[in-house]
Formats: structure tokens, C-alpha cells, sequence
């Protein structure tokens, strides 16, 4: 990872803002090294993290991504500028709720989901359609601090319904025929989805 990066991690540490983990970017990456995708979509940018890792592995690739915070888009725009990235970013502000049906249409070689988690079951519909017959869907924090496999009690209320939504995301995944659904134990939890 270039220096640049790595500043832009630590700034995000230090800030509190819950960019992706180190061993989850370096499967990206490599993902990225294989899959070589040419469009990119990712629901939840901050402020511009992993775009930027996703973009610098495909050097090929444009990305779309959703965003709803106002403060983490013009962050994300001035760290892209800064990587001489802006020409291949396509900002989307607002909720992906609303902003993920006007994509119809539209196909993608790699979608990275990492926005709000208790919407994760809901977005399986809005974000089916928008993944091209070969490409390859990640999605992350899957396995919520290790609350979401197995039916445990969950130990903090707060976090009760995010882990039944996650529980109820990857068992209509897994459910699916025609996906093949692979859960990762890498960074906090990552489902990987193709078509078969
Ligand atoms: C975990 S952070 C994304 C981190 C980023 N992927 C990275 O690793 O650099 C989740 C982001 O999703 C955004 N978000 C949450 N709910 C959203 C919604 N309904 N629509 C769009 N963005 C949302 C938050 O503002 C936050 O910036």
C-alpha cells in the first residue's frame, strides 16, 4: 500500500471512522489482481478507503459508489483528488435505499458492500440484478463480532437486530440455486456471491 494510503488508514483509525479492516483490503486486493473488473460498485464509501485500494488494484476499473454523509463525500473527493483518482469515481450521494433502484440497468464486475448492516437483507434485491453473469459480489461484517453464526443469544440488545438481519442476509444467500455463496473468515466476516 502506497503512502498515501497508508496515511489516510491511519487518519481513519485515529478518527474513529470504521474503514475496512487490513486483512479484508488485502483480499480485495487480490481479488481485485485476479478479477481485473472494469466497474466497480461499492454501497457505503466513507471517506474514500477502500475505493481508493479497489481502484489502485484495477487499474482498468471506474467505481460507483454510495454514500449518505455529507462530511465523509467531501473528504472522500479531496482524498480521491489528491490520488489523481477523480476522473474514475462516480460519487452517488444519499441513501443507498433510495439510490440503489436508479441503477437499474446498469451491470457491475465487482460490487463491495459495506454500508448500513440492517439493511443488508433488504439491498439482496436491489443489488442481484446490478451484478454482471461473471461477476463478484463481497460483502462485509457478515459475522458481526462473531454474533452472527450459530443461534446463540446475542450478549448487548443494541446489536440484537443487525445480527438477526445478518443471520437472515446469509441464509437467503446460502439458500439461493443459482448463487454460489462462500462466507469468509477474514477482517470481521465477508460473504463472496457469483452466479453459478
Ligand atoms: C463502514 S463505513 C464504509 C467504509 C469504507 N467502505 C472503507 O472501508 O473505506 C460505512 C459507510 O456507509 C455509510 N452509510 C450508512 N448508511 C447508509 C445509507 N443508508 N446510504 C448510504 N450510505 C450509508 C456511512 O455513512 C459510512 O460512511
Amino acid at each position: 500500500m502506497d503512502e498515501f494510503l497508508q496515511n489516510l488508514e491511519k487518519f481513519a483509525r485515529l478518527n474513529k471512522i470504521p474503514v475496512i479492516l487490513d486483512d479484508t483490503r488485502d483480499y480485495l486486493v487480490e481479488l481485485c489482481k485476479t478479477l481485473q473488473p472494469k466497474r466497480i460498485l461499492e454501497i457505503g464509501m466513507a471517506i474514500g478507503y477502500s475505493a481508493s485500494n479497489l481502484l489502485k488494484a484495477s487499474p482498468n476499473a471506474n467505481i460507483t459508489c454510495l454514500e449518505a454523509s455529507l462530511p465523509n463525500i467531501e473528504m472522500a473527493r479531496k482524498n480521491f483528488a489528491n490520488q489523481g483518482l477523480t476522473e474514475r469515481v462516480n460519487i452517488i450521494e444519499g441513501d443507498c435505499m433510495l439510490e440503489l433502484p436508479k441503477l437499474k440497468g446498469q451491470k457491475f464486475d465487482l460490487i463491495f458492500l459495506d454500508g448500513p448492516k440492517g439493511k443488508y437483507l433488504e439491498m439482496i434485491d436491489m443489488i442481484l440484478p446490478l451484478l454482471d453473469e461473471k461477476g463478484v459480489w463481497v460483502s462485509d461484517n457478515v459475522l458481526f463480532r462473531g454474533m452472527v453464526r450459530g443461534n446463540q443469544p446475542i450478549p448487548f440488545p443494541r446489536f440484537e437486530t443487525t445480527v438477526h438481519v445478518l443471520r437472515d442476509f446469509l441464509d437467503t444467500l446460502e439458500q439461493n440455486k443459482d448463487l454460489d455463496t462462500q462466507v469468509l473468515h477474514i477482517g470481521d466476516g465477508l460473504s463472496v456471491v457469483k452466479f453459478k
